[in-house]
């Protein structure tokens, strides 16, 4: 594979490290704070994959989030190393319009959600499913545009929702499923960029 790939994170991690382990070439990983994601690829990565936290704290809280900024910076980063393809995986700062323009990385950010898009978009997919009363949920890996959880779909695999599932369950059945569909996708989909 030729093209250059960053995983950006934010939270634990586990898809980051089924991509690793799958042996997906990853060239950066980026985090916006602290997180176990940073850990998965320092502690386990060989060999060594180059990482960094962005802060996005440094761009103001809540509604005074510099937004613009902080996609520009980090925009900006990923271009300093050559990045390709951007893949989200658990990323949870919503970037703004620039990035998804086709001068930047229009057309070539992934990202997956824990439900059938276009239903239950939004963070709180698990949850929302489970509160539905629907009988399967399940995955999808799309290409992100600059309205969240929405763009091309490129795979889509369902699960089943069982007796006495909590979120918790259920979100890690899902990864399960995540983390064998999204490196596949990824490297069908760097094939034919
Ligand atoms: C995954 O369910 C992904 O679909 C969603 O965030 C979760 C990331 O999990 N966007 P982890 O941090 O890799 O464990």
């Amino acid at each position: 594979m030729n093209k250059r790939i960053a995983v950006l994170v934010s939270g634990t991690g586990s898809l980051l490290d089924a991509m690793i382990k799958d042996g997906l070439p990853i060239d950066l990983v980026v985090a916006d704070r602290p997180c176990r994601g940073i850990d998965v690829v320092t502690l386990s990565a060989q060999p060594a994959i180059p990482a960094a936290v962005l802060y996005r704290a440094s761009y103001g809280k809540g509604l005074a989030f510099k937004r613009e900024l902080y996609t520009a910076w980090l925009t900006d980063f990923l271009e300093r190393f050559g990045i390709d393809i951007v893949v989200m995986a658990g990323f949870m700062t919503v970037l703004s319009p620039m990035i998804f323009e086709p001068r930047h990385y229009g057309g070539r950010i992934l990202n997956s959600h824990p439900s059938l898009l276009p239903l239950f978009k939004g963070d709180r997919a698990v949850r929302d499913a489970l509160a539905s009363g629907v009988q399967i949920t399940g995955t999808t890996i799309h290409v992100a545009t600059p309205e969240v959880d929405s763009g091309p779909i490129l795979a889509q695999e369902e699960v089943p929702i069982l007796d006495g599932d909590t979120e918790g369950t259920l979100h890690e059945r899902i990864k399960q499923v995540e983390r064998v569909l999204y490196p596949k996708t990824i490297r069908a989909f760097a094939a034919h960029l």
